[in-house]
C-alpha cells in the first residue's frame, strides 16, 4: 500500500495515530519533530536574550559585519572566524537548557551509579540543566555572559565550550547535532545580520511588543 507522507503527517498531528505508521515513516516523523521544535526554540530564546542584552546584540552584529559583511549570506565556514557569535550561541544553549530533561532512556541491565542501584528496566531522565546551571562549575550560572567562553584576546576557550552539552552525550546523543549546529548558526546569523530586535517595554507603550530595525553598522 502506498502511503502519502503528508496525509499521514496530518493524521499524526490530528489524531495521534502513530501505531498505524510504518516504522520508517514513524522514524521520519520523529526526526522532523526532534529537529524542528528544538532549533526554533533555540532561535526564540536567542532573540529573547538579544532583546535583554542589547550590548551583546550590537557586539555580535559588529562581528557579523566585519566577517561576513552586511549582505552576503553566511556560510558554515564563517563560524570558525566568529568566536563571539559562537560564544553567544553557546551561552544561549547553556543558560536556557531548553531541553532540561533530555530524552528518557531505559536501563538495559542493572547499573551501579554513585552508590545507587538502577535496576534493569528503569526509565532514566537525564537532568541536563543540573550541569549547565551548576554554580560550582560556572560561578555565576544565572548571568548571561558569553565572555565566559572567550580568553582575553577574544579567542574561544574550547574546554569551556565543550562543557555545554545541549545535545547530550553518549551513544544516544542527538543524531542531528551536526545539522542542528549549522542550522542555528545560519538562521541566527542571518536574522542578526538584517535585523535588530528590541522590546517595547523600554519604548513607548503603544509600540508592538517586539520591534525590528535594520542594524546601522558599517565595516
Ligand atoms: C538545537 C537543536 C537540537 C538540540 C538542542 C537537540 C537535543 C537533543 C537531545 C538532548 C537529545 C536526547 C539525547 C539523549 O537521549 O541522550 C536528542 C535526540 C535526538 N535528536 Fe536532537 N537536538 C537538536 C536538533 C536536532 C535535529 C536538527 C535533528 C534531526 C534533523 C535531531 C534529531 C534527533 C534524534 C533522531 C534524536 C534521538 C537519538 C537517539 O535516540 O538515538 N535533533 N536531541
Amino acid at each position: 500500500m502506498r502511503i502519502s507522507v503528508s496525509k499521514r503527517f496530518g493524521e499524526m498531528l490530528q489524531g495521534m495515530r502513530e501505531p498505524l505508521l510504518t516504522n520508517n515513516l514513524s522514524e521520519t516523523y520523529r526526526t522532523f519533530v526532534a529537529g524542528f521544535e528544538t532549533t526554533t526554540t533555540f532561535l526564540r530564546w536567542a532573540l529573547v536574550y538579544m532583546i535583554l542584552k542589547p550590548q551583546v546584540q550590537e557586539k555580535l552584529q559588529r562581528e557579523i559585519v566585519s566577517v561576513i559583511g552586511p549582505s552576503r549570506p553566511p556560510v558554515v565556514a564563517d563560524l570558525s572566524n566568529m568566536p563571539y557569535t559562537e560564544a553567544v550561541m553557546t551561552e544561549v544553549f547553556r543558560i536556557t537548557s531548553f531541553l532540561p530533561f533530555g530524552a528518557p532512556q531505559c536501563a538495559t541491565e542493572d547499573v551501579q551509579f554513585d552508590g545507587y542501584t538502577i535496576p534493569k528496566g528503569t526509565e532514566v531522565w537525564p537532568l541536563m540543566c543540573f550541569h549547565s546551571m551548576n554554580a560550582q562549575v560556572w560561578g555565576d550560572p544565572e548571568v548571561f555572559r558569553p565572555e565566559r567562553f572567550l580568553d582575553k584576546n577574544g579567542r574561544l576557550i574550547k574546554s569551556w565550550v565543550e562543557k555545554v552539552q545541549p545535545f547530550s552525550v553518549g551513544q544516544r546523543a542527538c543524531l542531528g547535532k551536526p545539522l542542528a549546529r549549522m542550522e542555528v548558526f545560519i538562521f541566527f546569523t542571518t536574522i542578526m545580520q538584517h535585523f535588530t530586535v528590541s522590546s517595547s517595554t523600554t519604548q513607548a507603550r503603544n509600540q508592538p511588543l517586539l520591534s525590528y530595525s535594520r542594524p546601522n553598522l558599517s565595516r
